[in-house]
């Protein structure tokens, strides 16, 4: 299929009734960012043009959406913040690690995704709890919701018949080349599932693990999710963490099993949450960097300076680092400022 926007596409795909999960369907991005290439409804490449280092800006926890004129202020605070990040750090890829929209309590609002879309950068989403699967009654469902993220890469695994899990990879690579790091992205915010990464998904991610090997692929992987795994509880305990923690570790009912498939996988060098939005450190368990986005948004609760996280990977090792950036009006505390470093996180 020759070059056409997403927009494009989907018009035919409405207009013709063709499926849009078709496998290897190229689109032009209508962004400044890289090629975005769907090779899967779970799969995606971002194919960069010729340079040393891929940006990732993590945000989180916008919360977007609640239709009062105090959060009609505090979500365009956060537009403005979320534009001067990108304006700032030039990233090429944004991903925002979930409660993107409060769709599970409020008649919501979803001015945030037409003003996702123009970023300018090509943008995914992990769900949160509040990107709930049903929403409140008379919001959009979760499949619903999807649908409208039309500029977006977000994919999903097919659980069951028609049932989709919503966990997708972004390989990474420079034109021409191999891919050099991919990212994992998992919906842990589905009460149904127990909001953790759940069996089927982990299954997923096996499988995916054991493709690549049948295919001698070993590069890093990043993991996206918006609740934290059990371990960053433990790493913080046993103060292999630097950073702040300002709230107890809301793992949920996660027991440890996905920590433990990501650290045989050999692969995934670090996880990067959201959902307690007054935590905000690295530490690393058994090769594991276990990460906080900093909470991009102001309708969210938590008084610290919102932020995002900075992830810069270098394109022909695969490894990179990780800081947490803030505005220009935004001040940290001097004693505080640890994670405005760079962390190794692959
Ligand atoms: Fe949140």
């Amino acid at each position: 299929m020759g070059a056409m926007t997403r927009r494009d596409f989907l018009r035919a795909g409405v207009a013709t009734g063709v499926s849009l999960a078709m496998p290897h369907f190229i689109f032009a991005q209508e962004t400044h960012g890289p090629k975005v290439v769907r090779t899967a409804t779970d799969r995606f490449e971002l194919v960069l043009p010729k340079q040393p280092r891929l940006r990732i800006l993590q945000i989180a926890d916008t919360h977007f959406g609640t239709p009062n004129p105090i959060n009609r202020l505090k979500d365009k605070s956060s537009y403005t913040l979320i534009k001067e990040l990108v304006a700032t750090h030039k990233p090429d890829y944004v991903f925002h690690t979930g409660d993107f929209i409060n769709n599970d309590n409020e008649n919501v609002e979803w001015g945030a995704i037409p003003f996702m879309d123009d970023l300018g950068v090509p943008w995914s989403v992990s769900f949160g709890n509040h990107d709930h699967p049903n929403g409140k009654k008379g919001q959009k469902s979760l499949e619903e919701y999807y649908a409208t993220l039309n500029n977006s890469v977000v994919g999903y695994a097919e659980r069951s018949a028609g049932a989709r899990d919503y966990c997708y990879r972004v390989d990474f690579r420079v034109e021409g080349q191999k891919p050099f790091s991919s990212v994992f992205a998992f919906n842990t915010g589905n009460p149904a599932s127990g909001m953790k990464v759940n069996d089927t998904q982990t299954q997923w991610f096996l499988n995916h693990m054991d493709a690549d090997k049948s295919a001698n692929v070993q590069t890093p992987v990043l993991v996206m999710q918006h609740i934290p795994t059990i371990e960053y509880k433990d790493v913080f305990d046993q103060k292999l963490a630097v950073g702040r923690q300002g709230e107890t570790v809301c793992f949920e009912i996660d027991k440890g099993e996905i920590f433990n498939q990501y650290v045989n996988s050999g692969r995934v060098r670090a996880i990067f949450c959201g959902h307690d939005h007054v935590n905000d450190y690295i530490g690393e368990l058994k090769k594991v960097k276990l990460v906080y986005g900093r909470c991009s948004g102001y309708s969210g609760y938590g008084d610290w300076e919102r932020g995002a996280r900075l992830i810069e990977v270098d394109t022909a090792t695969g490894r990179g680092t990780s800081r947490v950036v803030l505005g220009k009006a935004e001040k940290e505390k001097p004693e505080w400022r640890s994670t405005l470093t760079d962390s190794v996180v692959s």
